[in-house]
């Protein structure tokens, strides 16, 4: 499969709802790719909390409307944050050649009370959620034993925001695209659950990216899809082994390299799931870029910036390009493609040509990994 259109709306606090912010990533991606809507074979929507946020589900039935392509099987696929990768999975395994997938979230005309309880939905209710774990806690739990174990620090997440904020100032569509961002304002935002602020995590966000697949490469633009693989762990973190790492992720990972037959040295740039400052750590080690708990020495050396030897997050991850559910794993795509096509502007990665997304679903229950290569 290849990816021959890429669409995306700007990401942040937008007056635009549901319907106007699919419509626009969709058309978007259609008119990138060349094809028209009549020439689909099918549509795959992802999309989280429509139905709390927005009042709208059936947004398969809502696209081909839009689009005015009725007839043609369409899905919506919902597997939380990880709902844009597991969507263009399912597209990728699919019997179709010629496939729009569109990621959308309406989150912010909800207050953050709702939001808190419906983006907890998509964690553990029986044993986790008893307990007090929304995701800002279960997250920080992540990072306190992250700390313990392997001596990571409060300065090593602040500069993986620092680095995401920096990279979102060349991203025009980035929630934070004009927000400057000093390591001292990350230090000294309020606390959200210790040890992670407020810098620490990703921000509640609307929009909407899109990706045009097809079987047959039209062009030279058109992108391969060298592997797309997806992995499953318990959705309870009592039930894991290790909180310092995502089995799903490592299954997930092991799979896509023996797909793209490539070893993780062997990526340049990559799109990583950075709901929370400590997981782009966690990313790292268990996509195997490095051993467990070096993660942070790469961070101290800049390994990880755009001019760096691997540069994760171009565009500023879901920390600072902003993370819609729904949207964010099919925008990790487009970002890649864009990347690998050598059309990423100022944030271009220099000779990038094998790229890698990880996108997680809850803490760490179900994680989608794609690895395209030009
Ligand atoms: N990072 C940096 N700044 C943020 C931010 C974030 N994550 N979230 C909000 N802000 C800024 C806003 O831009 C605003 O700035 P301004 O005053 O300059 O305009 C200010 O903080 C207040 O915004 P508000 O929307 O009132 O924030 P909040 O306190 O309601 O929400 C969080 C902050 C951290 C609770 C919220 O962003 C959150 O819940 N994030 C996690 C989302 C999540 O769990 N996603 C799923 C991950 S798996």
């Amino acid at each position: 499969m290849y990816i021959s259109g890429v669409g995306k709306t700007k990401f942040g606090v937008l007056q635009e709802g549901l319907h106007e912010l699919a419509y626009a990533a969709a058309v978007h991606a259609l008119r990138d790719a060349g094809i028209s809507p009549k020439e689909l074979d099918a549509v795959y929507t992802s999309n989280f909390i429509g139905g709390p946020d927005a009042k709208q589900l059936h947004l398969n039935s809502v696209l081909v409307s839009l689009l005015q392509c009725e007839g043609i099987p369409a899905f919506r696929n919902e597997t939380a944050c990880a709902s844009g990768g597991t969507a263009v999975f399912q597209a990728v395994h699919s019997q179709y050649s010629n496939i729009l997938v569109v990621g959308v979230e309406k989150m912010t005309s909800a207050s953050g009370k709702e939001n808190g309880m419906t983006i907890g939905f998509a964690g553990d209710r029986l044993l986790d959620q008893e307990e007090g774990l929304i995701f800002p806690a279960s997250y920080a739990l992540i990072a306190q034993q992250h700390m313990l174990k392997y001596g990571t620090t409060l300065e090593d997440l602040a500069l993986v925001s620092l680095k995401n904020h920096e990279n979102a100032l060349l991203n025009p569509t980035a929630h934070f695209a004009h927000k400057k961002v000093t390591l001292e304002d990350i230090k000294n935002s309020e606390v959200v659950s210790s040890p992670l602020r407020l810098f620490d995590c990703s921000p509640i966000s609307d929009g909407a990216a899109a990706i045009v697949l097809t079987k047959k490469r039209n062009g030279d633009r058109d992108i391969q899809v060298a592997a797309s693989s997806v992995a499953t762990d318990s959705i309870s973190l009592v039930q894991r082994k290790s909180l310092t790492s995502f089995e799903a992720t490592k299954k997930a990972a092991k799979e896509a390299y023996i797909q793209a037959k490539i070893k993780p040295q062997q990526l340049d740039v990559l799109e990583v799931h950075d709901c929370f400052t400590i997981a782009e750590l966690v990313a790292m080690e268990d996509l195997g870029l490095c051993k467990p708990g070096e993660s942070k020495e790469w961070v101290r050396a800049g390994k990880t910036k755009i001019e760096g030897e691997l540069p994760i997050n171009p565009d500023g991850g879901l920390k600072a390009d902003g993370h819609p559910i729904g949207a964010t794993g099919v925008a990790q795509l487009a970002e890649l493609t864009m990347q690998l096509r050598g059309e990423a502007g100022k944030r271009q990665v220099k000779g990038a040509e094998v790229g890698l997304a990880q996108n997680v679903g809850g803490v760490g229950g179900t994680a989608a990994i794609h690895i395209l290569r030009k």
